[in-house]
């Protein structure tokens, strides 16, 4: 695992996040937030349901964390059928892929996570089972070499990727359904971090809810994450119960701001501050100078700040705004 993977506001799945699938909601009407992509999907699900067919693929994108998984298995819990769950790295080659198709019972979900990191083989093989349930297998080699096509059950694909931009077009235009996930509410995760606490018996109080709602960068895997560990800062220094100050205490602790940014958040904003004079600065210059992947600057970093507007992005590269400033603590260089 990298470096990210161990930060306390990283967005990746952590080994420790086992206990995240007791709190996973199972049903849609469970589901908090991103209420357009819910409505919608219920009015899809609904209609194949009673036509009796397969749902039309789907596409989830947006960052990480925000619920795609947990989407992609209620959508096989509404339509009563399995949910098998791959990712494109995991794909190595088309027969996995064949393999994994062929075992598909009539309507199944087969959810497929980072799905713009397919290899072109298999996505290729992923064409004609999304368009027509078939897929072609070549027999043989050189002169004698023959196609046949294998039929296999109608099934629903859910892929979710991180960038809907790298989805090559042709994988894109087979899905019948794009929903886009957003960075949830405070409302939203206020709600999530108290279904949270009472699923694990945690008493807390409704601002130190807010508290932790107001600092996961808008994330339900982050919400969650905070919350157990501003439970054990509650368990030791406290008296057990979650309140707003016992969560800023903790947080302060964790190194979580107000804004909710971490260390490594505020040390892009600083490097650009200082080092670039606010910039422009490009994404892999910026990423040399932090000693980050460039990716994960992407994916992770900067879809979070901008959202907040400390940054922004122009044609010449990255700059940090005048609220980026004033959160650094840091005066806004006039012209
Ligand atoms: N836990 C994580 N994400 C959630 C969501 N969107 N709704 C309810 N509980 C959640």
């Amino acid at each position: 695992m990298g470096e990210e993977s161990e930060r306390i506001m990283s967005m990746e799945e952590q080994g420790q996040d086992d206990w995240q699938y007791s709190l996973r909601p199972r049903r849609l009407n469970e589901y908090i937030g991103q209420d357009k992509v819910k409505e919608n999907l219920s009015v899809f699900i609904k209609a194949a349901l009673s036509r009796g067919e397969a749902l039309d693929h789907v596409l989830l994108y947006g960052p990480p964390g925000l619920g795609k998984t947990t989407l992609a298995g209620i959508i096989a819990n509404e339509l009563g059928v399995n949910f098998r769950v791959t990712s494109g790295p995991a794909i190595e080659r088309s027969g996995d892929l064949a393999a994994l198709l062929t075992n598909l019972n009539e309507r199944d979900v087969l959810f497929i996570d980072e799905i713009h990191r397919l290899s072109h083989n298999v996505e290729e093989v992923l064409y004609s089972a999304m368009e027509d349930y078939a897929l072609d297998i070549i027999i043989g080699k050189g002169p004698s070499a023959r196609s046949i096509r294998l039929d296999i059950a109608p099934f629903t694909l859910v892929g979710a990727t991180t960038k809907a931009g790298s989805l090559a077009p042709p994988l894109r235009d087979r899905f019948g359904v794009i929903a886009r996930l957003e960075y949830y509410t405070d409302e939203a995760l206020y709600e999530i971090v108290r279904r949270a606490a009472g699923l694990l018996d945690i008493i807390m109080d409704e601002d130190g809810a807010r508290e932790i709602a107001k600092r996961s960068r808008g994330t339900p895997r982050i919400a969650n994450r905070l919350l157990k560990r501003v439970r054990d800062f509650a368990q030791i220094m406290g008296d057990g119960r979650i309140t707003a100050k016992m969560a800023d205490e903790a947080l302060m602790r964790l190194e979580v701001d107000h804004a909710g940014l971490d260390n490594t958040d505020r040390r892009m904003l600083d490097t650009m501050i200082r080092k670039f004079s606010g910039g422009p600065v490009g994404l892999d210059t910026l990423a040399a100078a932090i000693s980050e992947d460039r990716d994960t600057i992407e994916d992770v970093y900067e879809p979070y700040l901008l959202q907040l507007g400390f940054i922004n992005r122009t044609p010449r590269g990255r700059v940090v705004t005048r609220a980026g400033y004033m959160h650094m603590g840091v005066q806004y260089p006039e012209e």
